[in-house]
């Protein structure tokens, strides 16, 4: 039974509606969701506010990653895309990549969860 009202890009876009108290939790749920991707292995890649759906949980505002088009398991070397994300978004680490036989952390994940919370 999933209500998705918005995305969270569309939420930032009304500035004035966005309350401190709905940033933490969704910061807190952002970052338990990456700690579950973690334990599987896989990283996200792509992580901004258009592939983070909000949906009404017990009358309080959640938010889920959505749009998993360019996520990995970490091990699945080669990957399919080796350097991919949005700039804005984008770890240095992604963006200076060269190597294609190099791994990819969750950390670049992370990063990206700090650009959000900016945004935010
Ligand atoms: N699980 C979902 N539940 C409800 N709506 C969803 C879900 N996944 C995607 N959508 C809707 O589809 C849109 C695009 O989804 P997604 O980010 O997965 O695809 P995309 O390949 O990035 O597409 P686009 O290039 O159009 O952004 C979202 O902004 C949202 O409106
Ligand atoms: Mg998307």
């Amino acid at each position: 039974m999933e209500h998705f009202s918005q995305t969270l890009k569309q939420k930032i876009a009304q500035r004035d509606k966005m309350l401190v108290k709905d940033q933490k939790r969704f910061m807190k749920h952002l970052f338990l969701a990456l700690e579950e991707m973690r334990s599987k292995g896989v990283i996200h890649r792509d992580l901004k506010p258009d592939n983070i759906m909000i949906r009404k949980n017990k009358g309080e505002e959640e938010c889920v990653i959505i749009d998993f088009g360019l996520a990995t398991f970490i091990d699945a070397l080669p990957y399919l895309y080796f350097r991919c994300g949005t700039p804005g978004f984008l770890s240095p680490e992604i963006a200076n990549l060269t190597n294609k036989k190099e791994k990819q952390q969750p950390s670049s994940d992370v990063f990206s969860l700090g650009c959000i919370f900016y945004r935010m």
